[in-house]
């Protein structure tokens, strides 16, 4: 089989590692913007180029005589690569832009909740002009405020948290809609938990649920990031969350699949992950995405012990229901070594040199290699994943090997510790009251 692997970050270099363990040896070749040495070294062949340049894309894809495409990110999702594959003859894990949409469009998104009475839906408004806009944030009082678009996760903003009163909420809007309509929403309180599923247009097959944080220093302070790390326990659920609210956001992911069909007419086929805060009144839906998350991808991939060419088959040909798909029971912590001043000055071009790793695995993402040595990027550089029995025991396996990457690099230190997920557990128990988290 010859695979075609679409990005080059660490999600990315987490699926191409995947793939190679599968026991079918198929042939990887890959399509990134820079060459990320991780997924390089794992292929047979890669293209330098845009991964949402779809006609170049293809055409590769042709040259390769490509059996089947893994699409990563989510920008190519929503230029249509997916369609243009399927196209061409080569099934494709990752969804059409039909059912895309439901990431690139988060007006679509809501409105499409709301259609289909799904579950976890906030309060919300679309604006496309700042009077109505700004009367819906006084009348809400409380909101989150986002551009309609795709924004690399960076985009949306809450009270209470980058906005700090109403004034500076009606002037991100109006910011916003300079450019874009914008979705004014309740803000929900709470913590937040992803789930993601591959789905083959009907079945689901779910992922161990994970924790990310977005924000980019120790106490969840400072500007939001695409996520500087998170973590799995050892088995489904997260210490903070009940049996029935991983069922909850589990059902309400089963329904919108099958309320896509409806809408599209279009079977959603590839990953979807749902970003849910779980509130006292149990899960809400953030947003959902059409592709696995970075970093909860270097989480969950390496978990899995059915053979991920199998699961990739399943996706495309709908046969997924009649596939198990088994995890090892093992809490996983994922941190990323981002560039110093990173994001909003970060340090480009800068040498990075891995060392003993021990037992972590090593994951580049937004790095590139000349003549054998890896630089920087403005964005994230590499991952490391501890994986053990504990929470406790994955994080000192992930910190240990941060200790051996060199460069002007920094992390967040509380991602994975006793301290953090205890903070998170007593904040569910103050919401919810009583009951045990
Ligand atoms: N970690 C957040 C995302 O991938 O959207």
């Amino acid at each position: 089989m010859n695979v075609l692997l679409i990005g080059g970050g660490g999600r990315e270099h987490a699926i191409a590692e995947a793939i190679k363990k599968s026991k079918q040896g198929p042939a990887l070749y890959a399509v990134m913007a820079r060459k990320n040495p991780g997924i390089a070294a794992l292929c047979e062949d890669f293209l330098l180029e845009k991964e949402t340049g779809v006609e170049k894309v293809v055409e590769y894809a042709r040259a390769k005589k490509v059996d089947i495409a893994f699409i990563g990110p989510e920008a190519p999702l929503a230029e249509g690569l997916s369609d243009a594959l399927w196209e061409a003859g080569v099934p494709v894990v990752g969804p059409k832009k039909a059912c895309a949409v439901i990431e690139f469009d988060k007006a679509w998104a809501r409105n499409f909740m709301k259609k289909y009475g799904i579950e976890g839906c906030p309060e919300y408004g679309v604006f496309t002009e700042e009077g109505p806009a700004h009367a819906f944030i006084d009348k809400l009082g409380d909101v989150a405020v986002k551009p309609s678009g795709l924004t690399g996760g960076k985009g949306v903003k809450v009270m209470g948290d980058q906005l700090p009163d109403l004034e500076t909420a009606k002037a991100y809007a109006s910011e916003l809609l300079a450019k874009d309509s914008v979705v004014i929403e309740e803000r929900f309180v709470g913590e937040e938990f992803t789930v993601q599923a591959f789905v083959d247009g009907k079945a689901l097959a779910f992922f161990p649920a994970v924790q990310d944080h977005k924000r980019v220093y120790d106490g969840d302070l400072g500007p939001n990031t695409g996520g500087m790390g998170s973590y799995t326990d050892s088995g489904e659920l997260l210490p903070f969350m009940l049996p029935e609210d991983l069922e909850k956001a589990k059902q309400i992911m089963n329904e919108t699949v099958k309320a896509l069909y409806e809408e599209t007419g279009q079977g959603y086929q590839g990953v979807l992950y749902g970003q849910f805060i779980l509130t006292a009144g149990g899960p809400k839906v953030i947003e959902f995405n059409a592709r696995f998350g970075d970093p909860e991808a270097m989480n969950v991939i390496p978990l899995i012990e059915t053979d991920f060419m199998e699961v990739m088959e399943a996706v495309v040909k709908g046969t997924l229901a009649d596939l198990p798909v088994n995890f090892s029971k093992k809490a996983t912590v994922c941190k990323y070594a981002v560039p110093a001043g990173y994001p909003d000055s970060p340090e480009k071009d800068s040498e990075v040199i891995v060392g003993d790793l021990g037992e972590a695995s090593l994951y580049y993402a937004s790095v590139y290699e000349i003549d054998g040595k890896v630089y920087t990027t403005g964005s994230r550089s590499v991952a490391v994943v501890g994986r053990s029995d504990t929470i406790e025991k994955a994080e000192a396996i992930a910190r240990q090997a941060l200790e051996n990457i060199e460069g002007k690099l920094f992390s967040r230190k509380d991602i994975g510790t006793a301290g953090l997920i205890q903070k998170r557990i007593d904040h569910m128990k103050e919401l919810r009251g009583y009951k045990e988290a």
